[in-house]
């Protein structure tokens, strides 16, 4: 009852999960159905979208210039097969053993020569290695600040000179009016986080510097607890500029989405070009 009060409390920044989200056994599963779905923004946004960010990154980034590209959390691979299919060399990261076992089979079922790492990106040691690397679907800002520094210089040391980074992030208009919240519910049976009967005390709390957290404490009925985190920090055209500057990075360019849509105000993301 004690971890039970102590989990549901706001926690300290950037404070950890104490077990896995991505690659949990359970949670895996109802991720690559999200994934899949062709037309749920979940897990990878709807595959009309995925079209028209591939065409559009190819039109910018052509893989006659960025032949070799590195996919950042690729997921299940629904980006990944469609640049092989454009002509790049890919290579596909991602922690999930899920989503990477269901892209290498998909590959060999389709004969599509992409490589697929089953591993963080945030242990990757590349040096000018790639013409091209992506990080798609605001999995930027769900890392720490001291994360998001040793991504950026993973990103830089694996580029080669010129080569280009993209990459998205949400910006204060995707959360505008969501207060701090907190709810539960009793999920009878099987369900998203669990595969038995479970409590869910959820929820929202927001911090400085435009950071939240989605806290998810999990109880089911032998007792067992656990506390699943996911923060997000949200950035302006200023702030990701910054970062993105003392970097290293040049040439930047801002668009609202990972498809070329012009960046405007009322966006809820930005996507972010940079050159090494
Ligand atoms: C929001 S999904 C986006 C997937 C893909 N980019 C897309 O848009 O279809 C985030 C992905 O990043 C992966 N991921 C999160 N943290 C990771 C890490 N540290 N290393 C490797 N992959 C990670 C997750 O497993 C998940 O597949």
């Amino acid at each position: 009852m004690n971890k039970i009060f102590e989990y549901a409390k706001k926690p300290a920044l950037y404070a950890k999960s104490t077990c896995a989200f991505w690659d949990d056994d359970h949670i895996s599963k109802g991720m690559l159905e999200a994934h899949l779905h062709p037309e749920w923004d979940a897990g990878t946004r709807a595959i009309s979208f995925v079209d028209q960010s591939v065409l559009w990154i190819s039109e910018i980034a052509p893989p006659t210039e960025y032949k070799n590209a590195l996919d950042l959390g690729c997921g299940p691979g629904l980006y990944a097969e469609r640049f092989y299919e454009k002509g790049y060399t890919i290579t596909g990261i991602d922690f999930s053993r899920r989503s990477i076992a269901y892209a290498k089979e998909q590959a060999e079922a389709k004969k599509q020569d992409i490589t697929y790492i089953c591993e963080s990106y945030l242990d990757i040691k590349y040096q000018n290695a790639f013409d091209l690397m992506m990080m798609i679907y605001c999995d930027y800002g769900a890392l720490s600040s001291s994360q998001r520094q040793i991504m950026l210089k993973k990103v830089y040391d694996g580029l080669r000179e010129g080569g280009k980074f993209i990459f998205d992030v949400f910006t204060p208009k995707q959360y505008e009016g969501k207060e701090e919240s907190s709810s539960w519910y009793l999920n009878e049976g099987a369900g998203f986080w669990r595969p038995n009967t479970h409590l869910c005390l959820e929820s929202h709390y927001i911090y400085e510097d435009h950071t939240r957290v989605d806290q998810y404490v999990l109880v089911d009925q032998k007792n067992n607890l656990d506390v699943i985190r996911t923060w997000d920090h949200y950035y302006t055209k200023e702030s990701i500029v910054k970062e993105i500057m003392k970097a290293g990075f040049k040439n930047i360019e801002i668009y609202a989405d990972v498809a070329g849509t012009p960046y405007h105000q009322e966006s809820k993301t930005m996507c972010i070009v940079v050159e090494k």
